[in-house]
């Protein structure tokens, strides 16, 4: 007998529907998976049949030959253990065909029969209810992911006897309530720890303002990291749209916290400089899995200690930190990831890192200091947006009483800039930062004394075209903070004091 039930595979960030077909018949005992499956899904067969025995049900004698449609795409993972299973019975009668139209199935099978949770099942969830299925089997510990999609009826089942005996009406399972729990914001360090340094606090204000692109140039100790740690704290929590694309990606890389399926904070991602180019674009072996700047997305990818990161791995970046994503191709799939990540880099202005201190000579030769800098490319350097040096702190800073103003301050500040960009860009959720090429004359408003003091600092600082464009639009932020529709000369001028790499640290 012939039968047939749906799944699905998460694909990068997607999921596609995928039809699980099972034949039975007569001949040699045998059980054959086709249609281009991977290990882990050819090893389905044991762990079907153990978990079809260990149920209570029949496994039958006969020649099953199983296959996954469309036919043409890879397959990979544990996923398709309930479809599979359940097309089994449907075949040989043990479970009608109509109990499981309009369904999607997605578990993997423990030997015992009990389902164990599926990377990816929010995507896949979202999938089948885009292709207009009504119904999601899903095991236990996806469901509360499985359930965020609305619209979508999600029952949550423990094991394969579990199943059987709903697919057969012996007991009825309750859809999965779609509960978006209230989460606690994470122990950030919070701002009013940071003692002086209003320089660079004032940047990092107008880089979480417009979601621009920042580099801390300073020696060591100064509060470059712990300045970094303070962003997520003053960043505006994500939309329910965005959260759900954080979730999704988080699921897919096997990374959604247990009990936590919808992330609500904007992720802040610090791989070491020793990360390796997969881990950081993604890719890895079989269907690429999301690097480092695709976690980052909506978020923060800090890179401390930048010139230590391997100078591939930098120039990477140099797509995504532009277009906002990636295309990553491998062996023959090729899959696109959003990385729509805001960078925040740090590093010491010289290997000895005093470059620049009056008090405290650089021991480094010139030439030093020269390889050091190179370690980034001008390229990539023309990317960023805000150039901010962290000077060793005073004395008095040091001594003072306590630190600067509290997060919260902040990020009531960056938040109604927020607005400003949501209003401008139609109540979407853009920032200022993502403003395309053909929209900057447009949304950069700007008036004639703020316009003739860009073109006089085109020459003066050797602006590019891109650094020009990226001043406007760190200007435009500026005049949002300040509440003003156009761009005045003050809001240019204080975005050029940011774009160039620290004066007093150049060798
Ligand atoms: N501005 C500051 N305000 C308060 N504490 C500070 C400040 N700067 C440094 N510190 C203290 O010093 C520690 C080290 O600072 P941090 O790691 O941020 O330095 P850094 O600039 O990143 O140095 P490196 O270049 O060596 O990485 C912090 O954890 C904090 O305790
Ligand atoms: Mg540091």
């Amino acid at each position: 007998m012939f039968a047939q039930v749906l799944s699905a595979a998460p694909y990068g960030i997607e999921a596609r529907l995928i039809e699980v077909q099972c034949d039975v018949s007569p001949g040699l005992p045998g059980f054959a998976i086709v249609g281009l499956p991977e290990k882990e899904v050819s090893e389905a067969r044991e762990r079907v049949r153990s978990a079809i025995r260990n149920a209570g049900l029949s496994f039958p004698q006969l020649r099953i030959t199983a296959n996954l449609a469309p036919a043409d795409l890879r397959k990979e993972g544990a996923g398709f253990d309930l479809a599979l299973a359940v097309a089994l019975l449907v075949a040989t009668g043990q479970v009608r065909p109509e109990a499981t139209a309009d369904t999607v199935f997605l578990g993997e099978l423990a030997l015992d029969g009990s389902l164990r949770p599926v990377r990816g099942t929010l995507a896949m969830a979202l999938a089948a209810h885009e292709a207009g299925i009504g119904r999601a089997v899903v095991a236990a510990p996806s469901a509360a992911e499985a359930a965020l999609v609305d619209g979508l009826a999600v029952h949550p089942v423990a094991s394969l006897g579990e199943t059987v005996g709903f697919l057969r009406g012996e007991h009825t399972i309750p859809p999965a309530p779609r509960t978006v729990p209230a989460e606690e914001p994470p122990d950030w360090i919070d701002l009013s720890f940071v003692r002086g340094q209003e320089h660079a606090r004032r940047a990092l204000e107008i880089a979480a303002a417009g979601a621009h692109h920042i580099l801390m140039v300073g020696p060591p100790g100064a509060g470059k990291s712990l300045l970094a740690q303070c962003l997520p704290g003053i960043l505006p929590p994500l939309t329910f749209d965005e959260a759900l694309e954080v979730s999704r990606i988080y699921s897919v890389a096997g990374l959604l916290p247990p009990g936590r399926p919808l992330l609500c904070w904007r992720p802040f991602r610090s791989p070491h400089h020793t990360v390796s180019y997969a881990g950081m674009v993604g890719g890895g072996h079989g269907i690429p899995s999301p690097g480092e700047i695709t976690l980052a997305h909506h978020g923060v990818l800090f890179l401390d200690e930048l010139p230590e990161f391997d100078r591939k791995v930098l120039e990477a970046l140099r797509q995504p930190l532009e277009e906002r994503r990636i295309t990553v191709v491998r062996a023959g799939t090729s899959i696109t990831f959003p990385a729509s990540f805001m960078l925040v880099g740090a590093m010491n202005p010289c290997p000895c890192g005093h470059l620049g201190d009056p008090l405290r000579p650089c021991r480094c030769r010139p030439h030093e200091v020269v390889a050091y800098r190179k370690r980034l490319s001008g390229p990539f350097l023309d990317r960023v947006d805000l150039f901010v040096q962290v000077p060793r702190l005073t004395r008095d800073e040091l001594l003072a009483d306590g630190g600067g103003e509290p997060s919260e301050a902040v990020r009531k500040r960056v938040a109604a800039a927020r607005e400003v960009q949501q209003r401008r860009f139609a109540g979407s959720t853009r920032t200022n930062a993502e403003i395309g090429p053909r929209e900057v004359r447009r949304l950069c408003r700007i008036g004639p004394e703020a316009k003739a003091l860009l073109s006089r600092a085109v020459d003066h600082f050797a602006l590019t075209g891109r650094g020009y464009v990226r001043t406007l639009k760190v200007a435009l932020t500026i005049a949002d903070l300040a509440g003003s529709a156009t761009i005045e000369p003050e809001h240019v001028a204080e975005a050029l004091q940011y774009r160039a790499f620290p004066e007093e640290a150049t060798a």
